[in-house]
């Protein structure tokens, strides 16, 4: 009897190593899948990352509200804030900056990576 009911227990538990395997294997497949680091551009890239996440806040129409007047709708924008510092500065809350967005949580690694990609292309209008 004790026999058995150490069997099922083991059956028990690698079923549910399995399963927490099968996951992990998953949600590796779609982090590597999901975070292209290789086609990173202004237009595919950039821009909708700062749409999603900050144009409430920063685009040409708000940023005098709501924004402190700094704009990230038009390239040349948003390549002055990547070449002073403050875009990366923000979005990564490192000291010495005002943390974005504003009341938001804080941005993925993946597109934190990609404004990364983009300006270590060289703030390309691409
Ligand atoms: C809810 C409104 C809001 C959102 C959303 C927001 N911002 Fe801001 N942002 C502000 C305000 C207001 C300031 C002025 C500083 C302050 O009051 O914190 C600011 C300041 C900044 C600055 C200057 C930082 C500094 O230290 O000088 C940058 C760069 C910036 N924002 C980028 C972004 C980016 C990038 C996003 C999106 C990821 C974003 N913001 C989202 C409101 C917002």
């Amino acid at each position: 009897m004790k026999h058995i009911l150490k069997t099922a227990t083991f059956l028990l538990l690698l079923s549910f190593s399995g399963c927490y395997y099968d996951n992990e294997e998953k949600l590796y497949a779609e982090v590597s899948t999901t975070c292209d680091l290789t086609n990173v551009t202004f237009a595919a890239s950039v821009k909708p990352i700062l749409q999603a996440s900050c144009f409430s806040c920063h685009s040409n129409s708000s940023a005098n509200s709501s924004g402190a007047g700094i704009k990230l709708e038009n390239y040349a924008d948003v390549q002055t804030q990547a070449k002073n510092g403050k875009l990366m500065g923000s979005v990564n809350h490192s000291n010495g900056y005002q943390a974005m967005p504003k009341g938001g949580g804080k941005l993925t690694d993946c597109e934190i990576n990609q404004l990364q990609k983009w300006i270590d292309n060289g703030t390309l209008n691409n």
